[in-house]
């Protein structure tokens, strides 16, 4: 019966963790999955959520289905976090928000909604990408291509993005991380981000942020940058926001896909169409993580001690990004390592070969992805040292 269906390989990041877990020497380090780990290498459970927890079980309130839509109160305060709550977009009610099942699930409702209703669009996704961006466009029928983003050694490779952007067809999608690049960690600076969205604008391209590590960066507010630039500039676009890393949320799914759009009137017709699309694969969003979710940023008492441990966790990633270049450094004073404390958030390249990376996992139990992307937020003060010791050994005998 089942003998045509093809073997799936498995996704190469998550069938590492699987390998990693699975690895009986105690001294292994886990840098290949984008999780963020304390300096226990335990994946914190944040107070506020644990407190937003604790309210949700006294009230023991019932659990009816949600709209597809979602509760409108996670949907009113992802507003306020994406825009802040007075911003025109969204007393004007022009943003059409639906709470998604992590920001994948958004970013798989927007890719259907492209689909329908823009359907000679094609998708373009920075090269490299988060790998799953383009499996979830291609397998809603659109087409995907690359424009040039990063050279190893290099960052960010500005001008061949720009020029590449500038000769699509009006009405493309150009999907763009809005802080803290999965994989490289580069990230466009404000002046560029002032500039492409003149070149988004001139030639009627369509923005779609994919706004996964607000908080990572600089700060809550700082990150919304791309976001809220592009509203600025009065342009229609998409963005898909995620809680798993920002609170510790991952398995809980909790995540949002925002249109927006010229008006109030336009708003509601994409609101309905994404509602739709959502009635017809998982019928509505779960519940419990998202009310947690929504208590956290509304209510003062909580929102407080969530804005100070989303600054530890991203000053835990500064120390490290800084700790792992000394270290680097001072091991092999002629490489250039400068990139660890310029790029942003969770990841960053480090230039080593497949060969390299397998080493280090079979002599050392140092999991990084093939790609040579190291999770930065799998270091620790127990193991920086150790890391940078394997990492210095393999670049000495490269050269
Ligand atoms: C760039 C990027 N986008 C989206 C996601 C998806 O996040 P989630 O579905 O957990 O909200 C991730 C998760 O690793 C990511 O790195």
């Amino acid at each position: 019966m089942f003998q045509h269906v093809e073997f799936f390989a498995g996704d190469p990041i998550l069938s590492l963790n699987e390998a990693f877990l699975a690895d009986p020497r105690p001294e292994k380090v886990n840098l290949s999955i984008g999780i963020y780990a304390d300096d226990q290498a335990r994946l914190p459970a944040l107070d506020a959520v644990h407190q937003a927890e604790l309210r949700l079980a006294a009230a023991n309130t019932a659990k009816p289905y949600l709209p597809s839509e979602g509760a409108s109160n996670f949907r009113g305060a992802v507003q306020a976090l994406l825009f802040g709550a007075s911003h025109e977009v969204v007393t004007s009610r022009r943003a059409a928000t639906v709470q998604s099942v992590g920001s994948s699930g958004g970013l798989k409702l927007g890719a259907e909604f492209i689909k329908r209703w823009f359907p000679g669009s094609g998708v373009w996704v920075s090269n490299p990408t988060w790998d799953p961006h383009r499996a979830m466009f291609q397998s809603a029928g659109i087409e995907v291509r690359e424009y040039p983003y990063f050279e190893n050694g290099g960052g960010v490779c500005f001008d061949a993005m720009l020029s590449a952007l500038d000769a699509l067809p009006a009405h493309s999608v150009v999907l763009l991380h809005a802080c803290c690049h999965n994989p490289t960690g580069a990230d466009l600076t404000r002046d560029q981000w002032i500039t492409l969205i003149d070149l988004l604008k001139a030639r009627q391209l369509i923005p779609y942020l994919d706004l996964a590590y607000q908080g990572f960066a600089e700060g809550i507010e700082e990150d919304a940058f791309a976001v809220r630039a592009l509203a600025a500039a009065g342009l229609s676009f998409l963005v898909a926001n995620s809680f798993s890393k920002s609170m510790g949320l991952y398995g809980e799914r909790c995540g949002a896909l925002t249109v927006v759009c010229p008006d109030a009137e336009q708003a509601e017709r994409v609101l309905g169409q994404l509602k739709a699309t959502a009635r017809r694969t998982y019928s509505s969003p779960p519940i419990h993580g998202g009310q947690i979710v929504a208590m956290i940023l509304t209510d003062p008492k909580l929102r407080g001690p969530w804005e100070k441990d989303l600054e530890r966790m991203r000053t835990r990633i500064q120390a490290m990004r800084a700790q792992l270049h000394a270290a680097l450094v001072r091991r092999h004073p002629a490489g250039k390592f400068g990139y660890l404390l310029t790029q942003r958030g969770m990841f960053s390249y480090t230039g080593l070969s497949a060969v390299q990376v397998d080493q280090l996992r079979d002599e050392h139990a140092i999991y990084l992805v093939r790609s040579g992307r190291i999770c930065i937020a799998g270091l620790n003060t127990s193991n920086v040292e150790i890391v940078a010791q394997a990492i210095a050994e393999k670049l000495e005998h490269a050269r």
